[in-house]
């Protein structure tokens, strides 16, 4: 364990910033890592985020995410038990939409937050991640992915949604009827971490924050999670506005990660980890029941997902014109 308040003067002193004058740890939600806005006489507050275990510096990765202009909060100082990073205005992104308040122009904002992270563009048929001091890509074949997280969710079907496994022969056809456009699919720079609760949203401005886990992978995946998460706070998924700001969504990829992901998140451990996670909210074990509800509601109605998702792979018909391709020719949402 480190002494908060040594490394953030350490990381104060690196950063050339003044002693702080109040330091308001932030709580709520479980937070993984601690928090605090610290205040500073005379300048911008900053943002002090500690570890728990000692971690590698994250310098390269900070420069990396700058030199790309990836809408994230700049790193002021690093040292291996936390970091200090630029205090982003705004509120978040799942407050907004839970107070109501999730305007167009905001959703537009996040859509385009998230176009300048996916323009960040590898070539098709890499994944990896990119740690805090190197990027490590390995090359992968999308289709066999996703037979492997299909398979893979059996067991936890069997638990927890038993009435799906009828479809899964099918899903897996889908899979290979898919397979051209997902082989084809340019990767891209992936935030790796989506949800509603790492977007801080200020008018007509939006930041990405909680770049731990940023990865190389198919954009249309990440854009799937978030609809799936967005869906979990409005019921809807992404609105219209997102892809305003975003552009269309690269179809049958986006539509086919969507359920398939779905279902590898219903039949997962997280579920057993969050019904005994002592250190958990109440609220947030609540939440986390409902959220497991909608997901196996959604997956209730798979049948209608998988006639949509006919409809997008026939309408797409050629394959290799998702990213890139005249926009003509792109499948809108
Ligand atoms: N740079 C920042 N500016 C303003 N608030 C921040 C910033 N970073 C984090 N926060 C606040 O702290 C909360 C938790 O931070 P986050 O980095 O998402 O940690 P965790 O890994 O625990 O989710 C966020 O939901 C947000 O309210
Ligand atoms: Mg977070």
């Amino acid at each position: 364990m480190s002494d908060s308040r040594a490394v953030l003067a350490e990381l104060l002193e690196q950063a050339g910033l003044p002693e702080p004058a109040t330091v308001e740890v932030l709580t709520g939600r479980g937070f993984t890592d601690e928090v605090s806005v610290v205040g500073l006489p005379g300048t911008k507050p900053v943002v002090l985020r500690r570890w728990a275990e000692a971690r590698e510096l994250e310098f390269s990765r900070a420069c990396f995410l700058a030199d790309h202009a990836v809408p994230a909060p700049r790193l002021l100082a690093a040292s291996r038990w936390g970091t200090l990073v630029e205090f982003v205005g705004g509120r978040l992104l799942g407050d907004l939409i839970e107070d109501a308040q999730d305007s167009a122009t905001a959703w537009r904002a996040v859509g385009a937050a998230y176009r300048r992270v996916h323009d960040v563009g590898f070539p098709s048929g890499l994944a990896g991640r990119l740690g805090p001091d190197a990027l490590v890509l390995r090359p992968v074949d999308p289709v066999a992915g996703l037979h492997e997280l299909l398979e893979n969710a059996t067991a936890g079907l069997h638990r927890r949604l038993p009435e799906a496994l009828v479809h899964l022969d099918a899903l897996h056809g889908f899979v290979d009827r898919c397979a051209p456009s997902l082989r084809a699919a340019a990767t891209a720079l992936l935030h790796g971490d989506v949800n509603m609760w790492n977007v801080l949203v200020d008018t007509g401005r939006a930041v990405l924050i909680d770049w731990d886990l940023p990865e190389v992978g198919d954009p249309a995946m990440e854009i799937a999670l978030l609809d799936k998460h967005a869906h979990l706070f409005n019921g809807t998924g992404l609105p219209d506005a997102f892809f305003e700001g975003y552009g269309p969504s690269a179809e049958p990829n986006t539509a086919l990660h969507r359920i398939v992901q779905t279902i590898q998140w219903v039949a997962s451990d997280d579920w057993d980890g969050f019904a005994s996670e002592a250190a958990l909210p109440t609220a947030l074990r609540t939440r986390a029941q409902g959220w497991l509800d909608m997901l196996q509601q959604y997956l209730r109605a798979l049948p209608e997902h998988l006639d949509r998702l006919s409809g997008l792979i026939e309408a797409e018909g050629s394959p290799g014109l998702l990213r890139g391709g005249p926009p003509e020719a792109r499948q809108g949402r």
